[in-house]
């Protein structure tokens, strides 16, 4: 049995120990953290050995005009994908060395040539500092938390920001239109698109009355359902997700507390002042419950897929029973898979332990004059491996470039696309011919489609996954995927 909170220290642990570059400012800037941690059972002990082989950090996601045909830039850097696409990173290498004979300490020969499998004893968790956006972040408030009359909050003097709010800033819920028509219209021309955030970290863009009715104040308190406050029992409230449903299936019936959010349903992650085509986290750790956290290129090296045997998220407000819709039950029932891909729930528990750069806890580190607190805008990922552990990106390319620099190989994360094929490639140039896997005879593979198609059984498991729980999944621009090198 896992225990969650040496696996939060560790990783907290393991934070600490990187570089300030990209890090949050401490009292203003947050961010969430999320890790692969490997577990190898050590024979004739009782206890594990677990060592973090991947983590990131990052909040952010670029629109989709930002996106890049030639595969170079990170279009979704939340904690949870930067996490894993470190951990391809790691598994690329530690393939290299499995396939030139130097000894890997995660794979050993399959049954099928030229395929390799998890050694005996060896495991990985997924590690999150907080429940992930979308479906597994609209939990039920308890009743500490959704007080009639919330504490005050910070707001900004009516400019864009993607910062700043507290957990239980209530911005979006209009007053209705008979109370609407009595406020005084101040400001009207003010009213705008503005991001307030949510539970999860995530903006929800929502029209809001900017200050009209709180008079220039530097605080805030949504009084909406104040009226009467402590003669009505408190109103059940639920945390949100800045995650929009994706479209053409169910929408947020956007009604007061509860009934604020759809359950169960696909959600796209936003971006800044447009939706993104990124699924929300939630949606992508429920796809790695079946399809694994290998990725298709991966694949065709594999026996069988890789799988989280638990997820572990840090403290912050969380449920048992949501994490469980979110990341299990909406694939439990898949079936017709091909060889090598299962339905392989993980086991949830949830530390005691905060992330000491959680929004939570930047609040009550802020101070006064330090400015207004907001995500930090930069991603971090380091992972085990020799050439180039770190790697820190803001807007999807690598941290502190010149625009002029931007486009060039010099800008490009080690997690984008096009890296990932290049160590893909070079993996592949590293085994022996005789020793590849069949999948990757055929001589007309070139670009990065061509080699993720032809991992036959993850194309299919995916095609049952999609067909069975998620019809509405966006299929990726299949322009996006046609480069080459
Ligand atoms: C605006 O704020 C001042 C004090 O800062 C207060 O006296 C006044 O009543 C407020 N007006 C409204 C409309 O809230
Ligand atoms: C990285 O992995 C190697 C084994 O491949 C291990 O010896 C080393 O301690 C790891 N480094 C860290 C910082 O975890
Ligand atoms: C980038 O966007 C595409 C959609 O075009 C999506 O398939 C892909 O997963 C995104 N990248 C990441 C890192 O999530
Ligand atoms: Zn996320």
């Amino acid at each position: 049995m896992v225990n969650a909170d040496e696996v939060a220290k560790l990783c907290y642990e393991r934070f600490s120990q990187l570089p300030r570059r990209g890090k949050p400012e401490p009292g203003r800037e947050w961010t969430l953290l999320a890790a692969v941690v490997k577990v190898s059972r050590c024979s004739g002990s009782d206890s594990d050995e677990k060592e973090v082989v991947s983590m990131g950090t990052g909040t952010k996601c670029i629109g989709q005009t930002a996106m890049s045909p030639s595969g170079d830039v990170l279009n979704d850097s939340h904690a949870e994908v930067i996490a894993r696409r470190g951990c391809v990173r790691y598994l690329i290498q530690e393939l290299q060395r499995a396939v030139s004979g130097q000894g890997s300490s995660v794979f050993c020969p399959a049954d099928e040539a030229g395929r390799w499998k998890l050694q005996p004893g060896v495991s990985f968790l997924f590690f999150t500092s907080h429940t992930p956006c979308g479906d597994a972040s609209i939990i039920p408030m308890t009743d500490s938390q959704s007080q009639p009359c919330p504490p005050v909050t910070p707001v900004e003097d009516g400019e864009h920001s993607d910062g700043g709010g507290g957990g239980l800033k209530r911005k979006a819920e209009k007053p209705t239109e008979e109370q609407d028509s009595k406020l005084p219209r101040l400001e009207e021309a003010k009213q705008e698109e503005s991001e307030s955030l949510s539970s999860d970290g995530n903006p929800t863009h929502t029209a809001v009355e900017t200050d009209s009715q709180e008079n220039k104040s530097r605080y805030s308190t949504d009084r909406s359902h104040c009226v009467g406050a402590g003669l009505h029992p408190r109103l059940p409230d639920i945390h949100r997700t800045g995650a929009k449903c994706v479209l053409g299936g169910s929408t947020d019936p956007r009604q007061p507390g509860v009934g604020y959010h759809s359950t169960g349903v696909l959600r796209v992650k936003p971006g800044r002042g447009e939706p993104t085509l990124s699924l929300s986290c939630s949606d992508k750790l429920a796809r790695w419950t079946v399809l694994g956290f290998q990725g298709a290129l991966l694949s065709h090296y594999l026996q069988e897929a890789l799988y989280f045997s638990t997820v572990v998220v840090g403290k912050c407000p969380y449920s048992q029973d949501v994490m469980h819709r979110a990341l299990v039950t909406r694939c439990s029932h898949v079936s017709d898979l091909p060889a090598g891909f299962r339905v392989c729930p993980p086991v949830l528990l949830q530390s005691s332990l905060e992330f000491p750069f959680s929004q939570a806890q930047t609040e009550l580190q802020h101070l006064a004059g330090q400015g207004r607190m907001s995500p930090c805008g930069a991603a971090i990922s380091w992972c085990n491996v020799t050439e180039q552990p770190l790697d820190v990106t803001a807007n999807g390319y690598k941290h502190g470039v010149t625009k002029k620099a931007l486009g060039t190989p010099k800008a490009r994360s080690l997690l984008c696309k096009w890296e990932l094929f290049r160590s893909f490639l070079s993996l592949v140039a590293a085994t022996e011919p005789s020793a590849r896997p069949d999948s990757l005879r055929a001589p007309e593979l070139q670009t990065y489609w061509d080699y993720k198609k032809a991992s036959g059984p993850y194309q299919r498991a995916w095609q049952q996954l999609c067909s069975q729980a998620f019809p509405l999944w966006p299929c990726s621009d299949r322009s996006l995927l046609l480069f080459q090198q």
